[in-house]
């Protein structure tokens, strides 16, 4: 009923899980319009480009993975000009899109993500000197939550952020306090903020794990463009799901998803534990509402070194 080709899926930054190497994975099989690095914390002093270099490798490769996706350059702090510079010094890297982080509700990134939520006034400053910073060709976005304690903030947060020139706002439909509340995800206030949006496209995100989930999305956000972050790894062709409602992939096919990730750290020379823990990271999110996934998630956690769980993984796996 609500199928239109031209939706758009961007697949959400994780830091601490959507690194470089899973941004190649993931966007190889998701069929995303976009990915966004993990956030880059800048404080009063612009980063070196070999911090930005390190972040996001794709930069040298015009900022888009292997398989040709957009990769969004993300940052997060409170110093407009530090950002600025730092996001100028980015684009000379290849950087074609930049993102400011007003979302991320960790306890220990202090005055900045979206503790900034409380001071609007702050979040136009940071945003327009962004916007008029950068070259008119880079694209700028804006990801934030419906509020800090009460999504009734949602409609001065939009109006002080929803700067002339801004390509989208991707709203992740809980405030700062509701951090990851099942029960507080709201899409509706998303629909409520497009009049306020100065014509910027909105993003809905938060909770879309299926597509039943993402018609509701559609649905109550009345957006056409989405990001996904959590499900990408629960359905790494989740693009193709949603978009051309095609079948999500088997157990089967997630771990040859999960077998390819493993070599790749392999051959990037990821230390044994560091690709085991990766993996396992992987096969946490991919057993979430499927319980013979958490079944082998369990039977893999058991794997001691590299050879045997290279093994499992050959074995429960199937060719893609
Ligand atoms: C482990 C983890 C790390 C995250 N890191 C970031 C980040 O670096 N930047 C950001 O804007 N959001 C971050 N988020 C929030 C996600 O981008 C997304 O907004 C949130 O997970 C809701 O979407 P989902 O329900 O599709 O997962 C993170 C979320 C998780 C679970």
């Amino acid at each position: 009923m609500f199928m239109n080709t031209d939706y758009k899926i961007y697949l959400a930054p994780m830091e601490g899980v959507t690194d470089a190497p899973l941004r190649k994975i993931l966007t190889k099989y998701g069929n995303f319009d976009s990915c966004t690095s993990e956030f880059i914390r800048v404080t009063d002093v612009p980063l070196p480009k070999k911090t930005l270099i390190k972040e996001v490798p794709e930069l040298a490769n015009s900022s888009k993975t292997d398989s040709g996706t957009l990769v969004r350059v993300q940052f997060l702090g409170d110093d407009a000009k530090a950002m600025l510079i730092t996001a100028q010094r980015a684009v000379e890297l290849g950087a074609t899109y930049i993102d400011i982080n007003f979302g991320c509700p960790s306890r220990f990134v202090h005055h900045s993500g979206s503790m900034l939520l409380k001071e609007p006034e702050l979040l136009h400053d940071i945003v327009s000197t962004m916007r008029d910073g950068l070259d008119n060709s880079i694209k700028l976005s804006v990801k934030i939550r419906t509020g800090f304690a009460d999504k009734s903030e949602c409609k001065d947060i939009i109006q002080a952020i929803a700067v002339e020139g801004v390509e989208e706002i991707i709203i992740h439909a809980r405030t700062r306090k509701d951090l990851y509340a099942k029960e507080a995800l709201d899409w509706s206030v998303i629909a409520d903020m497009h009049e306020y949006a100065n014509n910027i496209p909105l993003v809905a995100n938060g909770d879309i794990v299926c597509y039943d989930s993402f018609l509701r999305c559609v649905e109550q956000s009345l957006c056409s463009r989405f990001m996904i972050g959590r499900a990408a790894l629960m359905i790494p062709n989740i693009g193709y799901v949603l978009k051309q409602e095609q079948q999500a992939y088997s157990n089967a096919q997630i771990i040859a998803v999960i077998l390819e990730f493993f070599e790749l750290l392999v051959e990037l020379k990821f230390q044994t534990k560091s690709i085991l823990d990766r993996t396992k990271q992987f096969f946490g999110y991919a057993r979430i509402n499927n319980t013979d996934m958490a079944a082998i998630f369990k039977e893999y956690c058991k794997m001691q070194d590299l050879t045997q769980a290279y093994n499992f993984l050959l074995k429960k796996a199937q060719v893609i």
